[in-house]
């Protein structure tokens, strides 16, 4: 139902202005006191009436200077229609939460809720109405940077995930100030570049897309995602931008997605190098009608497309859906009734930045830390041991991670300094560097090691390094930093090991060399102070892998949810005999770390676990019921994970497939009863003929710990009673 204040605007809007809603800008052209035909506005060949008719800007914040160009804006606006403000919001505002792979690590999607919830609520005071995001993009090669940016390689738990962050930007609808309007992005399947190189060909069949990719699309459409932004890979040959089968079909008819839909920076002036458009104007209509609303930053819709509807019904009808699609956003941000969503000075110093909103970043880094290796209990540290502490990301504030624009790195408080509050007896020997470590350097650190009982080497690389247009085609550590460990370890000491990172990486060399490895990620403004939680054992290690880490670059693409071969490895000796099997004759098949692995303080078994009923069917979820036990000396957390495998499908089916998780805490030789609800319509996979349905049949349940440590039990489906 449209309201009749957008149908009346609708009917007064001129064609320009119509499209002026289709153009968005970056803050270059807002900002500065003299709103000029000089700088951005000349390279882009456009005049003011561009400006004060263009929709949306991205990249403006802070509530004086939005109230400042909002009201400039309406001023000129002859309609007074308001301007969007749009940004990257990924991982919190100015306080900033873990990278979301780290959050996807918590396996608890009200750690994701809450971060987006606190990011939305700071960012609204800070004058932002749309953050693009969540990034939802199934990843499965670390050697793209921007898997940093997404919760993992699991279409469930990337469901999960993608459904708790639009839950928590939009809260529920209609959005109030306190929310902004999500943009899940980007759509579609930009997370499978070929070689993990940026912005590089995807070329995936659409039944993987359909059975793996979409499902996190989907459920953040599902819970009311009112933007999408489109990616700026190809897909099945065509653009995504300019796909129409993607965009119409499958994006608008089958999800049925109503919202808006907007492209990726250029990504329509990209057709053209695509080869897919001839010019800029080819584009537009290209674009235009695969329905790409918004046309961020190629200015195809501001310089084509008034020319274009005067020619083409067609498109003037395209123009006239684009522009009323934006219309409503805007009524649904309230910014009819307030252009200015209640901002002012007061309440953004209020909500920002709080001691609560910086507890919730730092309860979510406890939670996404992943403890790799604890041998002979190395971790928990007593407070009071002689510990060294080296590396080069040790007393830096760069672990806020890529994409946090509003964080500050230089105010965030480092790992040393954290630690320094818990441990009584730290030596703190900074001066190393991420790459071309001096050797001078290198022997301070070692130097200073020889006195303590323990040694901490904090190693990874600065948040520059992952995130947009950071591939690699090496995942291990720089050189100096293994020859840094190595000349530890050497030291016979307690060795751990804290990896700073925004990607999987082969940590073969870090794993058999230290005693203890925590895997931090970027864990945000309160890191430092979670990882010395951690390292005390004031809190357990309670992350899991949500990406599967390789024993070395030549496995990936590596992921758990794999097909079997029609020659596959039995896991038994005869393996090695038989050469014909797929399989490295130079590594092994099995990661480093599986995914869903991670340690904890606590010893948990699994016992008594249950299915019933034994036959699921429409209106028969399969449940399983599973006692879990801490039999260790420490409290601790667990995340008990279910896979299902389909014995016979019509397609191959993956070896297992995650289907439910449960994190729990338990005291010390606590036990406690869980059950875990697989809904009939989740056991569902695509067939040949691209629908998506459950079969009847054999399956196997499988419950463990990680995804390469289950213990299983058959049931079977029927599709009817
Ligand atoms: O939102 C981003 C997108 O993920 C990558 N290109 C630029 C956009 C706007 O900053």
């Amino acid at each position: 139902m449209i309201s009749k204040n957008i149908q009346d605007l609708m009917k007064q809007m001129t064609i320009e202005e119509k499209i002026g809603q289709l153009l968005q800008l970056s803050a270059d052209f807002f900002q500065g006191d003299n709103v000029a035909i000089t700088g951005p506005l000349k390279e882009a060949h456009l005049d003011e009436a561009a400006l004060y008719s263009a929709g949306s800007v991205l990249g403006i914040s802070g509530a004086k200077t939005v109230r400042q160009v909002q009201n400039n804006y309406l001023k000129h606006s002859r309609l007074g229609i308001p301007l969007l403000f749009m940004a990257d919001v990924v991982h919190g505002y100015k306080t900033i939460f873990p990278i979301p792979l780290a959050l996807g690590a918590s396996f608890d999607p009200q750690v994701m809720k809450t971060a987006s919830t606190i990011a939305a609520k700071e960012s609204a005071a800070g004058g932002i109405h749309i953050t693009f995001a969540p990034m939802v993009d199934l990843v499965r090669d670390p050697r793209w940077g921007r898997v940093m940016e997404s919760t993992g390689e699991d279409p469930y738990l990337n469901s999960v995930m993608a459904k708790a962050a639009v839950n928590g930007f939009q809260g529920t609808l209609p959005l109030d100030q306190e929310h902004i309007a999500a943009c899940v992005k980007h759509f579609a399947a930009y997370g499978a570049p070929e070689a993990g190189r940026e912005y590089n060909t995807v070329d995936i069949s659409e039944w993987r897309f359909r059975e793996q990719y979409l499902p996190a699309y989907a459920a953040a459409i599902e819970a009311q995602a009112l933007l999408v932004m489109t990616s700026f890979n190809t897909l099945f040959g065509v653009p995504a931008t300019v796909n129409q089968h993607l965009m119409r079909d499958i994006l608008r008819n089958e999800l049925q997605f109503h919202g808006v839909l907007i492209s990726d920076w250029d990504a329509i002036g990209e057709i053209i190098h695509h080869g897919v458009a001839g010019d800029l104007q080819h584009a537009a209509d290209l674009a235009l009608k695969a329905g790409v609303d918004i046309d961020m930053m190629s200015f195809a819709y501001a310089k084509y497309l008034t020319k274009a509807a005067v020619l083409d019904t067609q498109i003037e009808q395209l123009i006239n859906e684009s522009a009323q699609r934006i219309l409503i956003l805007k009524e649904q941000l309230g910014l009819f009734n307030d252009p200015y969503r209640g901002l002012s000075d007061k309440r953004e110093t209020e909500v920002t930045l709080t001691s609560k909103n910086l507890a919730a970043a730092q309860a979510a880094a406890e939670q996404s830390m992943v403890l790799l290796k604890n041998n002979h209990h190395t971790l928990p540290l007593n407070s009071a041991t002689a510990i060294s502490l080296v590396g080069p990301a040790a007393d830096t504030g760069d672990i806020l991670g890529s994409w946090s624009w509003q964080g500050d790195p230089e105010k965030t408080e480092t790992i040393a300094a954290a630690l320094a509050k818990q441990f009584s007896n730290l030596t703190v020997t900074p001066g190393t560097q991420y790459h071309h470590l001096q050797l001078s350097k290198l022997d301070d650190a070692v130097n200073a090691s020889r006195q303590q009982e323990a040694i901490i080497a904090v190693l990874g690389l600065p948040a520059s390094e992952s995130g947009e247009a950071t591939s690699v085609t090496d995942i291990k550590l720089p050189t100096e930093q293994l020859m840094l460990l190595r000349r530890l370890a050497k030291l016979n000491k307690p060795l751990i090991t804290i990896v700073i990172t925004g990607r999987p990486l082969d940590l073969t060399e870090v794993d058999a060399l230290s005693d203890a490895v925590l895997l931090a990620w970027f864990p945000g403004s309160r890191g430092g102070a979670a990882i010395a939680n951690v390292l005390s054992g004031k809190v357990d290690p309670s992350g899991r892998l949500p990406m599967t880490f390789p024993r070395n670059v030549g496995q990936v693409p590596i992921y758990y949810n794999a097909y079997n071969t029609g020659r596959p490895i039995a896991g038994t000796p005869a393996d090695d005999e038989n050469k014909y099997l797929s399989k490295y004759i130079d590594s092994a098949n099995s990661p480093l770390y599986p995914f869903g692995f991670g340690l904890s303080y606590g010893d948990f078994t699994i016992s008594d676990w249950t299915l019933s009923p034994q036959s699921v069917s429409p209106d028969q979820p399969l449940m399983v019921q599973a006692t879990i036990h801490n039999a260790g000396n420490h409290a601790g957390t667990t995340v008990v994970q279910l896979y299902t495998h389909q014995t016979i499908g019509e397609t191959v089916q993956p070896v297992k497939q995650l289907q439910a998780f449960k994190k729990i805490s338990l005291a010390a030789d606590q036990t406690q009863t869980i059950t875990l609800t697989v809904p009939y319509d989740q056991l569902s996979t695509i067939h040949a003929d691209l629908h998506r349905a459950t079969d009847q049949g054999n399956y196997t349940a499988m419950l463990g710990f990680d995804s390469a440590h289950t213990a299983s039990q058959p049931f079977t489906v029927v599709t009817h009673q």
